[in-house]
């Protein structure tokens, strides 16, 4: 298993394709607020701008992509793994191969109280629950 650098080696149609159908699977349990799917030009100048502080695509045997990682500037981590390869591992690999490449941290993990999967993984992982934070009105 490996993670690549997206910002070392700027993704091709590919990388780009890989990031997308990821944004596609995510269902209103995956993340915060359910967002909807942006255009393909939309997504791609996201990823171009660089939004976060690092970000990684997460290979599997084989160099197979399965999913992918990102840290933001407020050190919170982002991972998601595609629906067909999830449950092996992935996801808990990858949170902690991010962590020994960035070092000690104070990292946060923001997930839908609902997200049943990502709250046993972090908690897992060490991860202590430290608050609950409301929205109001929608993206
Ligand atoms: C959350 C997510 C990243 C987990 O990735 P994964 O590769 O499937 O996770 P792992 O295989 O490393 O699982 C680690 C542990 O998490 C828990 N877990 C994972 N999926 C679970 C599920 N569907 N239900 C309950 N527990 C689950 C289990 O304790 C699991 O350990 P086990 O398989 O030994 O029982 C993945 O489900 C995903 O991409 N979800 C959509 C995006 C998302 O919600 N991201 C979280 C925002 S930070």
């Amino acid at each position: 298993m490996q993670l690549i650098d997206v910002y070392a080696d700027p993704p091709g149609e590919g990388g780009l394709s890989i990031l997308y159908r990821l944004l596609q699977e995510r269902d209103e349990t995956s993340s915060i607020s359910h967002r909807t799917v942006p255009t393909w030009e939309r997504h791609k100048n996201f990823v171009l701008s660089r939004p976060y502080k690092a970000w990684y695509l997460i290979a599997g045997e084989n160099e197979e992509p399965v999913g992918a990682i990102y840290l933001t500037q407020a050190n919170e981590l982002g991972v998601s793994i595609r629906k067909d390869r999830r449950r092996r591992g992935y996801g808990t690999w990858a949170m902690r191969a991010l962590m020994a490449k960035h070092g000690w941290l104070v990292y946060l993990a923001n997930v839908n109280p609902r997200n049943e999967a990502s709250i046993a993984m972090v908690t897992a992982l060490g991860f202590r629950h430290i608050q609950n934070t409301y929205q109001l009105g929608k993206y």
